[in-house]
């Protein structure tokens, strides 16, 4: 059996010191095995290296290709769950057997159904049996809530603890993923608009950051620009500062522990080139704000929003432009509208760049 992956196909003479390179970027795929063929050998990737992770492996090689390749997965990964459970958990309640988790540095997080509560610890040892990176094994026990945006976790089984240190696209974070928000599954987002900055010394308001992975990411690729990263829980902010030298942004990222309300009385009216509102659940509360915070000549909002059925990305988009023309502004257009995950059944994620002047 193989499954296709995005790899790197480089001569094997080079091959060491590029899984060397490619784990320290947090790059490869271990869940696959390494392929030779001929002179080359192609290391299986989890995704599309970016631009400055490029740049570090066009420093150190000398000539590689990122491709697409055949691997087979490593033995653990074949095992599924459900066959290390078979004997352990009757057969009507292996076929609820969660789907997915997230993984979050070395912590696991499951949402486990009500029928198979009672077989928690056993699902969780299967788990780290199979997921050797897996250390930690918590299941969730409330939907993401309240201002800080957090949920209720459970341990379950492995080391009991709740901070790790997760990589992603070569940045590191440490957090407590009981204390401060973090989802594995806004990778692909916080590249993306880090993907989009492009300007020297631009001015860039993070207003809902977190742990800091749009702010830092954007920081690693763009050492010119300035970031004002803020969050209101002060623990998420106490670990971004710990993540702005952890990844050596230092000049580039100054956090703030505030209430993004009150930011508009302070130094940054009239001052940013983008406004990134992460905060889904409430960011259409802070249009006024953000449009504030543009310079008077424009800027980009990158704005996130939940709809529910029946609501629509259209009208969406109708509520945005009527609340930025309530404060004085206007849409210039929509760069991009895009659906980016599904949160609930009926609800999706959104995410709207918007050209303001
Ligand atoms: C959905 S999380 C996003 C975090 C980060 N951008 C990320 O991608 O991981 C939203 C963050 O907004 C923060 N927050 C909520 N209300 C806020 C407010 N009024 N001012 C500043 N931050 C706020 C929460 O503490 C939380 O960390």
């Amino acid at each position: 059996m193989t499954e296709d992956s995005i790899c790197i196909e480089v001569n094997r003479k080079q091959g060491e010191l590029t899984i060397r390179l490619a784990k320290k970027i947090g790059l490869i795929n271990k869940d696959y095995k390494i392929q030779n063929y001929q002179e080359n050998l192609y290391i299986p990737l989890l995704r599309q290296p970016n631009e400055s992770e490029l740049e570090l492996l066009n420093r150190f090689l000398s000539g590689f290709k990122i491709s697409k390749g055949s691997f087979s997965p490593k033995k653990n990964n074949i095992k599924k769950i459900s066959d290390l459970l078979e004997d352990k958990i009757p057969d009507h309640l292996l076929k609820i057997l969660p789907q997915s988790m997230d993984i979050v540095g070395d912590i696991a997080i499951i949402d486990i159904p009500n029928d198979l509560k009672k077989y928690d610890t056993i699902l969780g040892n299967a788990i780290l049996e199979i997921n050797k990176n897996v250390k930690t094994v918590l299941s969730k026990s409330s939907p993401v809530k309240g201002v800080y945006r957090l949920r209720s976790l459970e341990f379950i089984s492995g080391e009991n603890r709740t901070t790790t240190i997760h990589v992603e696209f070569g940045c590191k974070y440490h957090l407590d993923v009981a204390k401060a928000y973090f989802s594995p599954r806004l990778s692909q987002e916080h590249n993306r608009v880090s993907s989009l900055v492009n300007k020297r010394k631009e001015v860039i308001i993070d207003l809902f950051a977190g742990v800091g992975p749009f702010s830092i990411l954007i920081a690693k690729n763009n050492p010119d620009v300035k970031i004002f990263a803020v969050d209101i829980n002060p623990v998420a902010i106490e670990f971004l500062k710990k993540n702005i030298r952890l990844n050596r942004v230092d000049k580039t990222v100054i956090p703030l522990t505030e209430d993004a309300r009150n930011l508009i009385d302070k130094q940054f009216k009239g001052s940013a080139d983008r406004v990134i509102m992460n905060l889904p659940e409430k960011a259409k509360d802070f249009i006024d704000i953000a449009c504030e915070m543009i310079k008077p000549n424009g800027g980009i909002i990158h704005y996130y929003e939940f709809i529910r059925y029946p609501d629509s990305i259209k009208q969406a988009q109708t509520r945005f432009c009527e609340l930025v023309k309530d404060v004085g502004r206007k849409v210039n257009c929509f760069l991009s509208v895009k659906n980016i995950r599904e949160t609930a059944p009926y609800q999706h994620q959104v995410a709207f760049d918007v050209k303001i002047d």
